[in-house]
């Protein structure tokens, strides 16, 4: 299975949807071999892959060099997608993951490749990310504006925790990082189980 993440803006969550979706799909048992690729040029996750005090449980790897064996194989891309990259980005992977914040801009943004995306309703989720904590004002306005378009949407999404820029930092996945950190990767082992149930094609 290859689920690549790809978004039209940047610093949408797309690098810690990867490193969080790959310790997941890790150490969720029955354990498969996670590679997740590096294919943003700035090498995001390699770094911080070399800067993590533990051995992760899923290989890190150049997206442009040759790839350990995998089970389920994670690709990180840079920044920003142009939307007539998209098609060969779903045609290439078993799904294309998505994130989107729920701000106008960046709904926006995602909603220009409806077009694009409306033949592949089954190769591609939008993943809302960096929900705000209280009220679901937002997340219904950006909800009933995919919906419009007829866009597919993880009915869950991730909320802000401040726990992923700490974290970040010291090259630790979140749950391994502190009570908090436990709290909000459950948001991404639930988003993890969907994708273990919805596509599986190895
Ligand atoms: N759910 C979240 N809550 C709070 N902070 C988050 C969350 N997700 C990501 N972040 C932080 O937001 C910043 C951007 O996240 P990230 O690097 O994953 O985005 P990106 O889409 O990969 O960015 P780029 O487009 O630059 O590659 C990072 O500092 C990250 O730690
Ligand atoms: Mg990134």
């Amino acid at each position: 299975m290859i689920i690549t993440i790809a978004s039209f803006k940047g610093g949408v969550g797309k690098t810690t949807s990867a490193i969080h979706l790959c310790q997941y799909f890790a150490t969720r048992k029955p354990k498969r071999r996670v590679v997740l690729a590096d294919g943003d040029p700035n090498r995001t996750v390699i770094d911080w892959a070399e800067s993590s005090p533990f051995d992760l449980p899923f290989a890190v790897a150049d997206a442009s060099g040759e790839l350990p064996e995998y089970e389920i194989l994670v690709v990180d891309t840079p920044a920003r997608t142009e939307p007539n990259e998209l098609a060969d980005l779903i045609e290439s992977s078993t799904l294309l993951l998505i994130p989107s914040k729920v701000d106008i801009f960046d709904v926006r943004a995602t909603l220009a490749l409806a077009d694009t995306l409306r033949p592949y309703p089954n190769r591609y989720r939008i993943l809302l990310t960096g929900l705000p904590p209280r009220g679901k004002r937002l997340l219904n306005a950006a909800l009933e504006l995919f919906n419009e378009k007829e866009l597919q949407v993880f009915k869950s999404g991730i909320q802000h925790f401040t726990v992923y820029r700490d974290a970040a930092y010291e090259g630790i996945p979140v749950g391994r990082y502190s009570e908090a950190g436990k709290r909000a990767m459950q948001d991404y082992e639930e988003i993890g189980s969907q994708i273990l149930k919805g596509w599986k094609d190895g």
